[in-house]
C-alpha cells in the first residue's frame, strides 16, 4: 500500500480524484451549515435536524454528491483524537465503505492532524482492509492500493509521519502474513530464506546456522526442542547497520517455534492450529527488520531468531530430561510444552557477544499472560527501569501498548530443581511471571526485557488471524532511540539528511507494490 501526503483544505480534498473519501471529524470542530464545501453543510444540516451527533463512533455516509469527486464519502467522528477512538472511527468507516471496489482512497483529516493521529488513522486503515491470500486457491486479493492523506495545515513532521506508517504497514503486513501461514508453509527453513530476502540492502546482513553450528555452539536447550522434529532448526541472525560500528545495537530475540503441539507433554486438540503462530515473536523481529530497510534510522540492530518445530517423536525430549545450556547452566525440562524459554535461553546467552545497549525478546510464550492480560496489553517484563520505561512510553505512543509485570526474585521459588541447576517449569500461579524469571537467569550482562506477546499477536473467534503485534511498538521504540543517539552513521551525513533520506527512500521503494 502506497500512503501520499497533500496539504489540502477539506474543499480541496473533496475534489481529489479517488474512489471514495474518509473524512475524520473530532468532536470539537463545529460544520457551517453556509458553507459551500458540501461536507461540512450535509453534516451541519444533519446536526441542525438533531439526525447526527459529533461523538465518537458516529457516522455519516454521503454518496454522489455535488462538489465531490469521490462516489462514496464517509464522515467519522474521531471525538478526541485519542488513539483507540481514531482506530475505531477508521474501522467503523472501512466496513461502512466494504462493498465498494477502491483502489485509491481520499483521508482528510479535519483539525489540527498529530504524528500520533496519522499513524494511527493509516494503520488502522491497513488492519482492516488486509487480507490473507497465500493458502486460498481463489483468493479476494485487496483492492486499495493507494491512500491520499490530506490536512489543512503541512509540517514536516506529519509528512514524515505518513512515511513512517508506510514502513510500519509494510512491517506489520509482513508480521501477520508469517503468522498466518500455516505451519507446513512457514517451515524454519522458509524463516531463513524471508530474513535472507529482507535483509538483502546494503545496511544488512543474515547469517543462517543450522543444526551443525548450533550444536558447535552448545546451544543444549535449544537443540533439546528440534531433536523430535523431521524438519531441521535454523537459527537466523540478522543485522541492520544504520549508525557507526563502535555505536553498541539493540539486540531483539523472536521466539521462532514454527509449530508447537507441545513435544511429548501434548497440547489438547482444540485449537491446536493456533500454535502456528508460535513464531509470532520471530515474525515481529521480520517485520521490524522490514521497516527499518524502508526507513534507514541511526542505529545498529541485531534480529535474533531461533527457529524450529516442537513435536513428539521417538526421539523427542522427555519430561525429566536434563540438557546443558549454552550459557552452561543444566535444565530440567519438566514440560516439553514450555519449550519457548528453552530456545530464547540461548538465544540471549548468544546476544552477549554483541556487547548491546539493550536487549528484547519477544514471545508467545505462556497462555498465563493471556489470562492476565488478553488481548489488550502485551506483557512487559524487565530488570531494567530506563528501557521498560521506554517501551511503555513506545506502546503509548503507538497505540500497541503494554504493561509492566513483575519479577521479583520469590517468584522464581518454584523453578528449583534436585536434578539440574533450574527447572523449565514451575506451579500454575503466575506462569507468565515464573517463565520471564527462568529467562531472567540467561540476562545477567545486559540490559533485557521480555514481551510476552502471547495474548496480543493474534485474535482468536470468527476474525482470527494474527495482528503484526508487537511491530508498532518495537519500530516506535527503535526510531525513538535512533534519535536519542547523536552519530549517525560516518557517511558524512548529518542527521537532517538521514531524516530526509527516509521519505524519498520509503517512495521510491514502496511505489506501486501493495
Ligand atoms: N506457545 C505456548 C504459549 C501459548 C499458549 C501461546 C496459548 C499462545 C496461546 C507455550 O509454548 C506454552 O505451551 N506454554 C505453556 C507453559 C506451561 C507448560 C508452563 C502454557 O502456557 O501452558
Ligand atoms: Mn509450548
Ligand atoms: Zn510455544
Amino acid at each position: 500500500m502506497n500512503f501520499e501526503f497533500q496539504k489540502l483544505s477539506l474543499s480541496h480534498a473533496m475534489t481529489a480524484s479517488v474512489d471514495a473519501m474518509v473524512v475524520l471529524w473530532p468532536s470539537q470542530v463545529q460544520p457551517d451549515t453556509q458553507a459551500v464545501e458540501p461536507v461540512s453543510r450535509l453534516l451541519a444540516q444533519a446536526i441542525a435536524h438533531g439526525d447526527f451527533e459529533l461523538k465518537a463512533g458516529a457516522l455519516l455516509s454521503l454518496y454522489s454528491q455535488p462538489g465531490m469527486a469521490a462516489r462514496h464519502v464517509v464522515v467519522v467522528c474521531s471525538a478526541d483524537n485519542q488513539p483507540g477512538q481514531i482506530r475505531s472511527a477508521m474501522q467503523a468507516a472501512w466496513v461502512a465503505l466494504k462493498a465498494g471496489k477502491i483502489k485509491r482512497l481520499g483521508l482528510h483529516v479535519v483539525g489540527e492532524a498529530s504524528v500520533q493521529g496519522l499513524q494511527m488513522a493509516l494503520s488502522s486503515l491497513a488492519d482492516a482492509s488486509y487480507n490473507y491470500t497465500t493458502t486460498l486457491s481463489k483468493p479476494k486479493a485487496r483492492m486499495l492500493k493507494q491512500v491520499l492523506v490530506s490536512a489543512t495545515h503541512d509540517r514536516a513532521e506529519l509528512r514524515q509521519a505518513v512515511a513512517q506508517a508506510q514502513a510500519l504497514v509494510a512491517g506489520v503486513e509482513l508480521a501477520k502474513e508469517w503468522a498466518n501461514r500455516p505451519a507446513n508453509h512457514a517451515t524454519p527453513t522458509h524463516l531463513a530464506e524471508t530474513a535472507k530476502s529482507i535483509a538483502s540492502g546494503r545496511a544488512f546482513k543474515c547469517e543462517v546456522l543450522g543444526p551443525k553450528e548450533v550444536a558447535k555452539l552448545g546451544m543444549g536447550a535449544f537443540m533439546a526442542v528440534a531433536q523430535g522434529a523431521a524438519e531441521p532448526l535454523r537459527f537466523i541472525v540478522m543485522r541492520y547497520n544504520g549508525a557507526a560500528a563502535s555505536q553498541a545495537p539493540v539486540v531483539l530475540v523472536g521466539k521462532g517455534i514454527t509449530f508447537d503441539t507441545g513435544g511429548i507433554s501434548m497440547k489438547p486438540a482444540a485449537e491446536m492450529d493456533e500454535m502456528k503462530y508460535d513464531m509470532g515473536g520471530a515474525a515481529s523481529v521480520l517485520g521490524v527488520f522490514k521497516a527499518l530497510g524502508l526507513l534507514k534510522p541511526a542505529i545498529n540492530v541485531i534480529g535474533l531468531i531461533p527457529a524450529t518445530e516442537n513435536m513428539p517423536d521417538g526421539l523427542a525430549v522427555k519430561p525429566g530430561d536434563v540438557v546443558t545450556s549454552m550459557s552452561g547452566q543444566t535444565i530440567e525440562i519438566l514440560n516439553t510444552d514450555a519449550e519457548g524459554r528453552l530456545v530464547l535461553c540461548d538465544a540471549l546467552t548468544y546476544a552477549e557477544r554483541f556487547k548491546p545497549q539493550a536487549v528484547i525478546d519477544i514471545a508467545t510464550l505462556t497462555g498465563a499472560c493471556v489470562i492476565a492480560l488478553g488481548a489488550v496489553r502485551t506483557g512487559l517484563f524487565s530488570s531494567d527501569d530506563a528501557l521498560a520505561m521506554q517501551l511503555q512510553h513506545a506502546g503509548e505512543a503507538s497505540g500497541d501498548t503494554c504493561w509492566r509485570m513483575p519479577l521479583d526474585d520469590a517468584y522464581a521459588e518454584g523453578l528449583k530443581s534436585r536434578f539440574a541447576d533450574v527447572a523449565n517449569v514451575a506451579g500454575r500461579a503466575a506462569g507468565s511471571v515464573t517463565a520471564a524469571k527462568f529467562l531472567q537467569r540467561f540476562t545477567k550482562s545486559f540490559a533485557w526485557a521480555h514481551l510476552d506477546i502471547a495474548g496480543t499477536a493474534w485474535r482468536s473467534g470468527a476474525a482470527k488471524g494474527a495482528t503484526g503485534r508487537p511491530v508498532g511498538l518495537l519500530l516506535q521504540y527503535l526510531l525513538t532511540a535512533a534519535q536519542a543517539t547523536p552519530t549517525a552513521k560516518s557517511h558524512g551525513k548529518s542527521k537532517a539528511a538521514v531524516k530526509s533520506g527516509v521519505k524519498s527512500k520509503v517512495k521510491a521503494r514502496t511505489a506501486g507494490k501493495a
